[in-house]
């Protein structure tokens, strides 16, 4: 078997070569992923993606250690992410330690992540502590977006910048091996990625963050619409539905099965 990426390994990579990162909710979406990435985050966005939902702020631990488990298990090499979702961990260091360590326990992964700034440092000390490694989220927070009304890009103004640097300060300090910077103006996030002795992760964020991500269905063009800092990488959504509507016209056409799909 191949041995894992590691949590350490990820923290050491500050300002060397990039790090890859994808979300990926599925196996098959796993390996693929498994095969370029250095970490996989199984992201909470897969309530929206996968799910559905208008928001992230209906999945639920059930659901992500379901995904946990799925990605688990069509990777072998990536570091495995798994979110806390909104409602498992924000109560006490306690609470989210006992919904951490379900996620560790029954999906095998490496690490989790959980949103917020100098108000959850107690509680990533709390897990760190405790041998769970922990993946810091700051910036744009989605599972905060009943209080910052709506997905609004972060430190527009430039007063806002002390309290979102210290926020990811408090989060390393706390113990966080690493911290995702989203939905941010790129000084800003240059700011945060020289402020924090461990890698950031930019998503919207800038090219210097230490590493990169993107939820793996919006850049191969499989999402609706997407926010701006989103590239596609691909086109599988239009060509997804192009093999959807070929194949109801050759069922309709009499044409599908043909003699090649029939056992003689
Ligand atoms: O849920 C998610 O996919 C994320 C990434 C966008 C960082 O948190
Ligand atoms: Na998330």
């Amino acid at each position: 078997p191949i041995k894992r990426i590691t949590t350490p390994e990820i923290a050491i990579r500050k300002g060397g070569t990039p790090i890859v990162s994808l979300t990926a909710y599925t196996a098959p979406m796993a390996a693929m992923v498994d095969r370029h990435a250095e970490v996989i985050l199984v992201g909470d966005s897969l309530g929206m993606v996968v799910h559905g939902l208008s928001s992230t702020i209906g999945v639920t631990l059930e659901m992500m250690i379901m995904h946990g488990q799925a990605v688990m298990r069509g990777s072998q090499r990536a570091l495995v992410v798994i979110d806390m979702p909104f409602g498992s961990y924000e109560e006490s260091p306690e609470q989210a330690f006992r919904n951490a360590a379900r996620i560790m326990a029954e999906t095998g992964a490496g690490a989790v992540k959980l949103e917020g700034g100098a108000r959850m440092a107690e509680t990533i000390r709390f897990l760190t502590e405790r041998g769970i490694p922990v993946m810091g989220h700051v910036g744009l927070t989605p599972q905060a977006t009943n209080t910052m009304g709506g997905f609004k890009t972060q430190g527009r103004d430039e007063s806002d910048w002390p309290a979102h640097i210290a926020d990811a300060q408090a989060v390393a300090e706390a113990g966080a091996f690493s911290i995702v910077v989203e939905g941010v103006m790129e000084a800003l996030a240059d700011r945060i990625t020289e402020a924090v002795p461990v890698p950031t992760i930019g998503i919207g964020a800038s090219k210097r963050c230490d590493g990169q991500i993107l939820v793996l269905d919006d850049m191969l063009g499989l999402s609706g619409r997407v926010p701006r800092f989103v590239r596609k990488f691909g086109d599988l959504g239009p060509q997804s539905e192009e093999a959807i509507a070929a194949y109801a016209r050759a069922v309709r056409d009499g044409s599908f099965p043909g003699d090649g799909q029939v056992y003689r």
